[in-house]
C-alpha cells in the first residue's frame, strides 16, 4: 500500500523537531567520552535541563543499566509528551531509572548528579547576567565535585543576519528562521517552520526569543557562578563535503567561521 504523504494537518511538530535537530546517540556518546577523559571513571547520573521530550535522558537510561537521569522542563505539555515518549520507548525497569519533572531549571533542586546537560541553546532564554549566573549557580550546586556541566552555543557573523535556512528531510522541509536581531541587546528572535510536499506549512511551530550570548560572556558567567575550569569544544568541518562533522575539538583559538556551534564544558 502506498504511504500517504505528510501534511501540516497530520504532522506532529514534536516528532518533526526531534527528527530535525536532535541526535541523542551523539550526546550520550559525547558525555561518556568526556567524563572518562576528565575523571577516568564512568558517568552514571545525568540531569537534562530544558529537556523538552527528554530524548537524551531516555537514550541515557537505555545505554547502561546503572545509568539514571533527571529531566527538567518548564512546559507542562512537554513534560506530558516526554512521559509518553519514555513509556513507549522504554521497558519498566529502564523507565524506573528516569525522573521527568516539571520545573524551572534555574531553581529546580533534585539529586546531585555527575553531569548536567543543556542543549540546543536553551539557556539563551536568560537574557541578563544575573539570571544567567543564577542558572549556572544552581547547576554548580546540583553537580558532584567531580562533575561536568555541558552546554552548547552558536555564533559567527551569520548568527547576526536575518535569514531562513532550509533543510530537506524525507517527508518535510525544516526551516530555521532568524527573524530579528538587535545588535544593541543581542536579542534574537528565531522560529522553526515546517513545510510539506502538498505546500501546506506549520508556520512558527517553535518560537525562541533569546539573547545571543558570546563565548567570552558565557565563560565569565560560568566562572562567576563558581566553575574553575571551562573548556571550549568547537565542531569540526569537512572541507570536501562542505558540512559540519560529528566531532568536537577542544581549542583555545579558532577561525572566524561564519556560523559555528560549540560545547562549553565546565568543571568545579
Ligand atoms: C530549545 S528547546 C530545547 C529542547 C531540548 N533540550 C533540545 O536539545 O532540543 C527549549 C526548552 O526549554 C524549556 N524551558 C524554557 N525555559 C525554561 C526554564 N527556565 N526551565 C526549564 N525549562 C525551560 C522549554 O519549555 C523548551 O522545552
Amino acid at each position: 500500500m502506498k504511504k500517504e504523504k505528510l501534511t501540516a494537518r497530520k504532522a506532529d511538530i514534536n516528532s518533526l523537531y526531534e527528527e530535525s535537530v536532535q541526535c541523542p546517540e551523539f550526546e550520550v556518546g559525547f558525555i561518556k567520552k568526556l567524563f572518562k577523559k576528565y575523571y577516568k571513571s564512568r558517568c552514571r547520573s545525568l540531569r537534562e535541563d530544558f529537556c523538552a521530550s527528554a530524548l537524551i535522558s531516555a537514550e541515557w537510561v537505555l545505554d547502561n543499566k546503572d545509568n539514571t537521569s533527571l529531566s527538567v522542563d518548564l512546559d507542562r505539555k512537554m513534560i506530558d509528551a516526554a512521559k509518553k515518549t519514555a513509556s513507549e520507548k522504554l521497558q519498566n525497569e529502564q523507565r524506573s531509572r528516569m525522573k521527568i519533572r516539571y520545573g524551572d531549571s534555574s531553581k529546580y533542586k533534585g539529586d546531585i548528579v555527575d553531569c548536567i546537560l543543556a542543549t540546543n541553546f536553551s539557556y539563551f532564554v536568560f537574557k541578563d547576567r544575573q539570571k544567567l549566573i543564577k542558572y549556572f549557580s544552581n547547576a554548580y550546586n546540583q553537580l558532584k565535585k567531580k562533575g561536568l556541566f555541558m552546554l552548547d552555543a552558536f555564533g559567527g557573523y551569520e548568527a547576526h543576519q536575518l535569514l531562513e535556512e532550509r533543510t530537506k528531510h524525507k517527508n518535510f522541509t525544516y526551516v530555521w528562521d532568524q527573524s530579528s536581531f538587535n545588535p544593541i541587546t543581542h536579542e534574537i528572535q528565531c522560529y522553526i517552520h515546517f513545510e510539506f510536499p502538498d505546500k501546506t506549512k506549520k508556520n512558527k511551530a517553535f518560537s525562541y526569543n533569546w539573547r545571543l550570548w558570546t563565548l567570552p560572556e558565557i565563560q565569565e558567567c560560568l566562572r562567576e557562578a563558581g566553575f574553575r575550569y571551562v573548556d571550549i569544544y568547537m565542531q569540526g568541518w569537512d572541507d570536501e563535503k562542505d558540512e559540519e562533522t560529528e566531532k568536537f575539538y577542544k581549542v583555545t583559538k579558532c577561525d572566524a567561521d561564519p556560523a559555528w556551534v560549540a560545547y562549553l564544558v565546565a568543571r568545579k
